[in-house]
């Protein structure tokens, strides 16, 4: 294995369908028009010297370096900022040219520090190549007079140093940070000599608005904006194209290494989802991967408050299997079940609900998507046929109008935020839907046309006024709807919505929204060209969650904004693999493929397959799991990878459940929260120990590719065969890749996927068969997957959980972007030097009529409990609405949630639950309890196995 070094062609790449044909250094050269000659060169393989331009961004022409002739014209026009032209005949290497370049790179090294031996860019530095490539060889002008060196560096981001005294002021970090990542953190301050790069107005990079997702070290061609691992280990020698583990963007990355070691994570240019770009958490948040805290042995107790011992795997598994089947002699085999991961692979999960299905003899499976998407799979099947976003992510840049709704995509999705911030530079207009002021409501350079602070809970009565104002004036897409959808579903929703009950004037009431911005939003989003939306767990995680999903889908058919790019429904899925957890059949009541374990075809074709004979009746869901627990019908769960006592709602009805339980199984890097209740724990392996595939959110499976041993030994899908076998139920597969070619067989929009292909095309996006063998990147093109769309009545019923006198506030919860969920990785890593606590955000008049300052600390309390953090006064949030973070096991936001839920899913209704604040002078008894059983839950025996 090499480096992978991919071509930087100085220009980004045009798409324009006329070609241009031109002569370069004597070799005839066809390009898209818009091409600049240097990119036209490069992708000739002539390679034209340059400093100021890369790819990623556009051309500038400040260094001039990249000087060309051109026949027929005089001067020297540089290659980065002139297009070419048909008939053009360009040489880029002159006497003459040389000559002016070896001048211009003299003056630059005549005014940096010539340490390129100890430097950690040595090797890996544009200015070092260029100098080498122009033949320069002296230097005749001395460091004696003023320069730039010795200017005092920055330190203070985490992951990366600012050594200003190797500037060249190309400007591509502030380029970068603008274009790439639209977030305008630095400028080019002072002139002529006196200019220099600086972060806000000369602060520190920790204290300026910078979001450290690394676009401008990326960009930089010196060693001034350099990786401190890269500072602290070296060079690499090798890297792997692999695939962020953390959101639902799926970004490729390259694990560039020094034999085991990981010296930093490169986003990837052929990356599909990402283009190149990352955020903090996929660029730097890796080094949870080394933690100490990381449990690499197995381990079991008696019971959940003796020390953990440490054990042998052998041992371990044996207890697991013995235990399970003890429970199911004893109580019945439908007393077991399992959860599998939204953060594993693919291959991972399919093993684990095949376990289940099979070795368990139920259907007890169920995932986290349950808590965050299952509305999605609901509402998208049932009004479209297929479980999932209608798009990919390059589909934003045809959009005209972008929608969001309850997502907050510059803190959970963070890449897929900066293209969409492209786009609404270029000139989309922007509408969100939101009880928050999101950082996207006003950024800079962004400001939306209409934010609709809605009341948390009302978002069904939102979107059916919406629905009411294009229906009532008369905005359908007629054509569309004829064509595409059942008529009778549409003329029935059609005079639902039109009804004076969704009127903006009603929904006004009780959305707290203003009937003229309900108006006015879909009069644009009706009217103004493409039409996309995008929306979170601010839509799914409710109790009308799937009806807000299909509120959703109906505006987009009503519209006719579906089948073509620029427009469509796209969930912007939280974890990593939550889609493909789905997908392959993590449901209680679904097989992979999202077929019901009552189709007796299906199941008797994965029964033959595995040998058995499956339950055709759906298995417990979560919830129901804790329930049976508390009942005492349900006394043992295998739960790979999921902090399901952080993640849940209710914290206390779900300890209550696990601590009812005989044999607790938590696989998993850390001793979670969930451990603390755990009789067994198998050490799991981080992304970069093991092979195999994650699905992001635009359907697209992107390969993870094992860049170090495990360092517990075994993988986690090694670890599901192992206890699959120990329970007397044979499973064996030699590699992730035998499992995917099963998946391929079995599930219909797989068939055309194996590693071969993904290795081949780099990622596809299912469906991938003999219809779309290159997958589909939007879907419903010419009809829908179900046949003919169908419109939902979408009536809006308002949530249980009420305020009153005694919980009078809202509160709604999400995620920052430097932690992630439960923060089990990210806390592990220098990202809490961003965020090291959950905040309650408070509006200032509500703060000021409990007497909370800024900073205090409050008391959260809710039906369902209490829990203390610190406050934060903020405008962010309107009167009567507070939100937190719940990323801190400290902090244990879930006490406070409810255990109402969507009607159709189950899926919590996190972003409503009523609460009081007040002020606290401490933690409350729950922490305090949950705190010392944590400690005592934690212990290790000393290395007792050895
Ligand atoms: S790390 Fe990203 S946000 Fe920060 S300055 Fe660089 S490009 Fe801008
Ligand atoms: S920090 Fe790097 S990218 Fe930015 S101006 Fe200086 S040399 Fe160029
Ligand atoms: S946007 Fe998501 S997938 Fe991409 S680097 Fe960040 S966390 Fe990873
Ligand atoms: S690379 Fe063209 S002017 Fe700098």
């Amino acid at each position: 294995m090499a480096l992978v070094h991919e071509i930087d062609y100085g220009t980004p790449a045009q798409t324009s369908a006329t070609e241009v044909t031109l002569t370069i250094d004597g070799h005839e050269i066809t390009v898209p028009e818009g091409t600049s000659i240097m990119r036209a060169s490069m992708e000739a393989g002539i390679k034209v010297p340059k400093l100021c331009a890369t790819d990623s961004i556009e051309a500038y022409g400040s260094c001039r370096l990249c000087l060309v002739e051109v026949k027929g014209r005089a001067g020297t026009p540089a290659s980065c900022t002139t297009p070419v032209m048909a008939g053009m005949v360009v040489s880029t290497q002159t006497e003459r040219l040389k000559q002016l370049r070896r001048g211009v790179m003299e003056l630059y090294i005549s005014d940096h520090p010539l340490d390129c031996l100890t430097c950690a860019a040595n090797g890996d530095c544009e200015l070092q190549d260029m100098a080498g490539e122009v033949g320069l060889r002296e230097v005749r002008y001395g460091f004696a007079g003023e320069n730039h060196m010795g200017q005092e560096k920055d330190e203070s981001n985490p992951y990366f140093t600012f050594d200003p005294s190797k500037c060249i002021v190309c400007s591509r970090c502030v380029r970068a940070c603008e274009e790439v990542q639209g977030t305008f953190a630095l400028t080019i301050q002072g002139r002529g000599f006196e200019s220099k790069v600086s972060p806000g107005m000369n602060e520190a990079f920790l204290d300026s608005e910078c979001v450290s997702c690394g676009a401008c070290v990326q960009a930089c061609p010196t060693a001034t904006l350099s990786e401190k691992s890269i500072i602290d280990i070296g060079q690499p020698e090798h890297s792997v194209v692999t695939t962020c583990a953390y959101c639902g963007v799926g970004c490729s990355f390259k694990a560039e290494m020094r034999g085991n070691e990981l010296v930093r994570m490169v986003p990837y240019k052929d990356g599909k989802a990402n283009h190149g770009h990352s955020c903090v958490k996929g660029r730097f948040a890796w080094g949870y991967a080394t933690h100490k805290e990381r449990i690499l042995k197995p381990m079991i107790r008696e019971k959940i408050t003796d020390p953990w011992r440490e054990v042998s795997w052998d041992e371990a598994i044996g207890r697991v299997a013995s235990e399970f089947k003890r429970i199911q002699q004893t109580y019945g085999k439908s007393a077991i079940g399992g959860i599998t991961s939204s953060r594993c692979t693919n291959e991972e999960t399919y093993l684990v609900q095949q376990l289940i299905r099979a070795g368990f003899g139920n259907n007890n499976v169920d995932t986290c998507a349950r808590v965050c998407h299952s509305p999605t799979g609901y509402g998208l099947k049932t009004t479209y046929g297929t479980s999932a976003g209608t798009q990919d992510f390059d589909s934003v840049e045809h959009a005209d109008v972008i929608m969001v709704i309850g997502a907050n995509p510059t803190d959970g999705h963070p890449v897929f935020a900066s293209r969409m911030k492209k786009r609404l530079r270029e000139g989309a207009k922007l509408i969100v839907i939101d009880p928050r002021r999101t950082d996207l409501v006003r950024s800079p350079h962004i400001e939306a046309a209409y934010h609709l602070p809605l009341r948390p809970g009302t978002n069904v009565a939102v979107l059916t006024s919406i629905a009411h104002v294009i229906v009532t004036e008369g905005l359908v897409d007629e054509a569309f709807v004829r064509e595409r959808c059942e008529l009778d579903a549409f003329a029935d929703w059609a005079a639902f919505v039109a009804s004076d009950k969704y009127s903006p004037e009603a929904v006004e009431e009780i959305s707290g929204v203003s009937a003229r911005l309900i108006r006015e939003a879909a009069r644009l989003y009706a009217t103004g060209g493409n039409g996309a939306i995008y929306y979170g767990l601010g839509v799914t995680e409710h109790s009308q969650g799937s009806t807000g999903v299909m509120a959703i889908a109906n505006l987009a058919m009503a519209t006719g904004n579906l089948g073509r790019p620029g427009v469509g429904v796209n969930p912007l899925r939280g974890q990593n693999n939550v889609q493909g957890a789905c997908d392959m059949g993590s449901f209680p009541h679904e097989l992979p493929g999202y077929r019901h374990v009552s189709d007796d075809h299906t199941r008797a074709m994965f029964g033959a397959l595995w040998g058995v004979t499956l339950d055709a009746e759906p298995g417990l869901r979560i919830p129901n799991m804790f329930d049976a627990a508390v009942d005492g019908t349900f006394k043992g769960m295998y739960i790979q990878g999921e902090d399901i006592v952080q993640s849940d709602p209710d914290t206390h009805h779900v300890t209550r459940g696990m601590a009812a339980m005989e044999c607790v199984v938590v696989q998993d890097l850390f001793l979670n929260e969930t451990a603390n209740y755990a009789h067994v724990f198998l050490p799991g392996s981080t992304f970069l120990e093991k092979n195999g595939t994650f699905t992001n959110a635009e359907r697209r499976i992107n390969r993870v590719r094992k860049v170090m041993p495990s360092r517990s030994g075994l993988e986690d899908w090694e670890i599901t065969i192992r206890i699959a076998n120990a329970m007397g139920y044979p499973m064996s597969y030699n590699h992730p890749g035998e499992i995917m070619d099963e998946i391929a067989r079995m599930t219909p929009s797989f068939t055309g996927v194996s590693y071969a292909k993904l290795d081949e095309v780099g990622s596809v996006q299912w469906p991938c068969n003999d219809k779309s063998p290159e997958g589909m990147p939007v879907m419903h093109v010419d009809g829908f997957a179900r046949g003919k769309g169908h419109f939902v009545i979408t009536e809006f019923v308002p949530t249980d959980e009420k305020v009153g006198p005694r919980f009078p506030l809202l509160l709604t919860t999400g995620r920052i972007l430097s932690q992630y969920n439960v923060g089990a990785q990210t806390r592990r890593t220098e990202n809490s030097v961003f965020m090291a606590e959950d905040l309650l955000e408070i509006h200032p008049h509500d703060a000021e009529e409990r007497g909370v300052r800024d900073g205090d600390r409050v008391k959260l309390i809710s039906r369902a409990g209490a829990t203390s953090l610190r406050a934060q006064i903020s405008e962010r949030v309107a009167p009567g609405v507070v939100y937190t973070t719940f990323h801190f096991p400290e902090t244990q936001a879930n006490v406070i949630t409810t255990d109402y839920s969507d009607w159709a899913t189950n899926c919590p209704e996190y972003k409503v639950t009523a609460v009081q604040v007040a002020l606290s002078n401490g933690p409350t008894e729950w922490q305090e309890e949950y705190q010392e059983h944590s400690d005592l839950s934690r212990r290790i025996a000393a290395h007792a196995a050895e």
